[in-house]
């Protein structure tokens, strides 16, 4: 089960209480089409893909604020498809997204950071991806902040449900690197 703290975050799998912030999170334009996923604007949809993540509490969890216990965001360490299936017990792709009134006040770097403490010490992970689409500025920020090393850019290597194809820039941090930057 994914569960750590931060200094102002509770990193904890979702419940369906955690509806309303959910919903609010998937109706916004702004934040799901930048990470890949489809605003959705039914809440009985919404309470569905809820369901869904309660489901992988391994996979995906919520970003919720200490001092409120409110979801903000959510943040999954998920199987990465662009690595061999033989290296994905050791290799997990990090994905967030966080809900707009919340940006811009450090939170994704603090539940990133966060993400990779545990993903290397709890999961004894190898490596940790994360990708973002060339105009993602915020994300790039939040990636490099973190230190994760630049691989390149894979062109043209997503499909979004809108149609867009799009680029990915293919980011990554070893073991090794984790421990050099965040010490043991
Ligand atoms: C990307 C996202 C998670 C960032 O979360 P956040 O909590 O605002 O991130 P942080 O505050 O930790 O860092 C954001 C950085 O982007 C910078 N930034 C803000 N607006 C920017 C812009 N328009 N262009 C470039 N950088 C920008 C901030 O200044 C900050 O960097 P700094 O600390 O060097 O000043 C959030 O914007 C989001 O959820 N976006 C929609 C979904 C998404 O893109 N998910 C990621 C998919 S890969």
């Amino acid at each position: 089960m994914l569960y750590f703290e931060t200094e102002r975050l509770i990193i904890r799998p979702w419940q369906m209480d955690d509806l309303d912030a959910f919903f609010q999170l998937e109706q916004n334009p702004n934040v799901g089409p930048n990470a890949g996923w489809k605003p959705i604007l039914d809440r009985a949809e919404s309470a569905e893909i809820l369901k869904g993540f309660t489901e992988k509490p391994d996979e995906l969890c919520a970003i919720t604020l200490k001092s409120s216990g409110r979801a903000i965001g959510s943040l999954g360490l998920h199987t990465d498809d662009k690595r061999a299936p033989e290296l994905q017990t050791v290799t997990r792709m990090l994905g967030y997204v966080l809900d707009e009134p919340y940006w811009g006040q450090g939170y994704m770097t603090e539940a990133a950071r966060g993400a990779l403490r545990f993903a290397f010490d709890r999961m004894a992970l190898e490596l940790v991806s994360v990708y973002h689409f060339p105009f993602n500025d915020r994300s790039r920020r939040v990636i490099e902040k973190c230190g994760f090393r630049c691989e390149g850019t894979l062109r043209r290597a997503t499909l979004r449900f809108d149609g867009a194809v799009l680029d990915d820039v293919l980011y990554s941090m070893t073991r090794d690197e984790f421990y050099t930057l965040y010490g043991v």
